[in-house]
């Protein structure tokens, strides 16, 4: 058994207090903490060998460009990529998905089809709208039940040889559903789809095998795995990564400029234009290790612990609604309270010392389903504990008692 105690500790953001209370940091599915050896590699980049990267015949642009090869080679080992190449760096999750979506509103004809879920965050709807607009495709929508989760038969009964790409979240953000990816991604296969898969929510949780799953396309953000904003990755199998177009120019992803032609780098550069986010590249690969010397599946059990603790917990408090009971979950759980607005409870429990997400969580869909305007979310990560729960708990009850 891990001593969960003892890794918290490696967060000094933790430690701190919020309006006089111990911080309950329970928003771990918008932005997990940073433990020390990340913050560490942050700040010995910008100390010892800040450069830029790919460029420069100089020792330090030689180490920093080092440090986020080895990085990039970490995520591939992590995601167990065929190849390095397959890895693309970009600025997170958001542009991933944009990335893709961009390079396919140019591959798809007017007819084709896209499908997503009702279940998507806004950054795999937008995208797609945006590419059907531009080449004449059709969103299509597997509409979601009463608990939360994806109706596989509407799934078959929507999917044909006119679909073109297939895009669903593996991890809901807001009611933490975790979608049968891999079944989805067979039957998609079947009639030739690509298929993309939004890793946001899923990464901090679950082992991915993007190999062993067959999927087209996963994306994550590292900021929600306990490294840096701004930096995320794309995995693309070569083959599709070599059939998108660009979705940048500039420098780094060229391989010859003239004004009247300009050849791509090869992949992962050709995706890759401009200075990237050089130290969140190479403090990445730090919180990956760190995720893995405690390892996933510890992760999981430990975070499935608090989840059913804490669901049991909501559950005795009168009126409240637990919104997404899906059979296999993560460790997110969103609630409303009859009569109350989700917004009121937040800015209460905040004065306690509580940090949750109310509202909509960028899934609008999600709300129209369920016909709410919004929710509580308690979203958790292993450095969360029981005794954070019972504390959370309390200002709940607190919050009912002024408002109700
Ligand atoms: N997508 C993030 C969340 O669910 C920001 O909070």
């Amino acid at each position: 058994m891990l001593d969960f105690e003892q890794i918290r500790e490696q967060f000094p953001l933790l430690k701190r207090q919020v309006n006089g209370k111990p911080l309950v940091y329970f928003d771990n599915a918008a932005t997990a903490q940073k433990p020390q050896i990340v913050l560490d590699v942050i700040e010995k980049y910008y100390q010892t060998y800040n450069a830029n990267i790919h460029r420069g015949v100089h020792r330090l642009s030689q180490e920093a460009t080092d440090a986020y090869e080895v990085s990039r080679r970490k995520i591939q080992k992590h995601f167990n990529a065929k190849d390095a190449k397959e890895i693309i760096f970009t600025r997170g999750t958001t542009e991933s998905i944009n990335l893709v979506a961009n390079g396919f509103a140019q591959l798809l004809d007017k007819g084709d089809e896209v499908i997503i879920s009702e279940l998507e965050h806004h950054s795999n709807i937008v995208p797609w709208q945006l590419a059907c607009e531009q080449s004449g495709a059709i969103l299509r929508v597997i509409p979601i039940n009463d608990k939360g989760e994806i109706v596989l038969e509407a799934f078959y009964q929507i999917l044909s040889n006119k679909t073109k790409v297939v895009a669903v979240s593996h991890v809901s953000n807001t009611l933490g559903t975790i979608n049968p990816i891999k079944h989805i991604i067979e039957k998609a296969h079947q009639v030739g789809a690509a298929v993309l898969i939004d890793g946001a929510q899923a990464t901090a949780h679950l082992k991915v095998d993007v190999q062993e799953l067959d999927c087209d396309f996963y994306c994550t953000s590292a900021h929600k795995m306990f490294g840096p904003t701004g930096i995320g990755m794309l995995y693309g199998k070569e083959a599709w990564l070599r059939k998108l177009p660009p979705y940048q120019g500039g420098g780094e992803m060229i391989k010859e400029v003239t004004f009247t032609k300009t050849t791509y780098a090869d992949i992962p550069f050709k995706f890759e234009a401009g200075t990237p986010n050089i130290v969140g590249g190479i403090a990445f690969g730090t919180a990956i290790d760190f995720i893995n010397e405690i390892g996933l599946q510890a992760i999981a059990s430990y975070e499935n612990e608090l989840l059913a603790y804490a669901t049991d917990k909501l559950r005795e408090i009168p009126n409240l609604s637990i919104i997404g009971t899906a059979a296999d979950k993560a460790a997110v759980v969103s609630f409303v309270i009859a009569n109350i607005h989700p917004f009121d409870v937040g800015s209460i429990i905040d004065k306690l010392g509580v940090a949750v997400r109310t509202g909509h969580h960028c899934t609008q869909p999600i709300m129209q389903h369920f016909k709410i305007p919004g929710t509580i979310r308690a979203s958790f990560a292993f450095y969360n504990t029981q005794k954070e729960i019972d504390m959370f708990i309390e200002s709940l009850k607190k919050s009912v008692q002024m408002l109700a």
